[in-house]
């Protein structure tokens, strides 16, 4: 994805945003209902996890969950940023999924966090720290801005995996772009 597409998709989440706004009005004409990204990506609804019929997982949470993991597989495949996942790919590649799972829960924590969920607290370290190699060995060099873009792409691309309108897209883009500074050292 180049830059002017994901601009496109983040204006119009600024627009969709007026409209959810203007158009969640309860009784009080003077109290708007602001619904956060989380709610309009499910919310707190309790649904079925597709992984495991016997547990219950918010809507939000499990459209969250699936974005990352779909995207940890398009970043994986993708030769521009996957070699900074190496200590990832090697695990995983040895039939390690323990690196995985911490990672796609760490990532789905942030982005409930990120996204207006209250019920769930994000771990892990700080976006500056998750991305030094300094202070995380699993991060196998410093990110630059074109490995910045190349994430923006592949989590569009999970997005689109899943199913997420493109409002909602330019939305988490959004936020997205607030991190560039932290993750992008070099
Ligand atoms: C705003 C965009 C990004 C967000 C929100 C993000 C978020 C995260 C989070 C939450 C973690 C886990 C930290 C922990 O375990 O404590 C992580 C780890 C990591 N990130 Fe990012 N990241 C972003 C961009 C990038 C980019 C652009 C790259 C490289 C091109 C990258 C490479 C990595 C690597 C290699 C790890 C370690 C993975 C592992 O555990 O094996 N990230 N990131």
């Amino acid at each position: 994805m180049k830059k002017a597409p994901l601009l496109m998709l983040v204006g119009l989440a600024i627009a969709a945003s007026f409209v959810t706004q203007s158009c969640n009005k309860n009784d009080n004409p003077s109290t708007p209902v602001v619904l956060t990204l989380y709610d309009s990506l499910g919310g707190t609804a309790m649904v079925t996890d597709p992984t495991n019929s016997a547990v219950k997982i918010e809507a939000g949470r499990l459209g969250i969950r699936s974005v990352v993991d779909s995207t940890i597989f398009v970043i994986a495949a993708d030769t521009a940023i996957n070699p900074y996942f190496s200590v990832l790919l090697s695990e995983v590649g040895a039939g390690n999924l323990s690196g995985f799972q911490e990672l796609s829960l760490n990532l789905t924590d942030f982005f409930c966090v990120a996204t207006g969920s209250k019920n769930f607290t994000y771990k892990g370290l700080n976006m500056t720290d998750a991305h030094n190699p300094a202070t995380n060995s699993r991060m196998n060099g410093k990110a630059a801005g074109d490995d910045f873009d190349a994430f923006i792409a592949d989590l569009v691309i999970g997005a689109h995996k899943n199913a997420i309108p493109d409002n909602l897209i330019g939305r988490i883009g959004a936020i997205v772009e607030t991190l560039r500074s932290q993750v992008v050292q070099m």
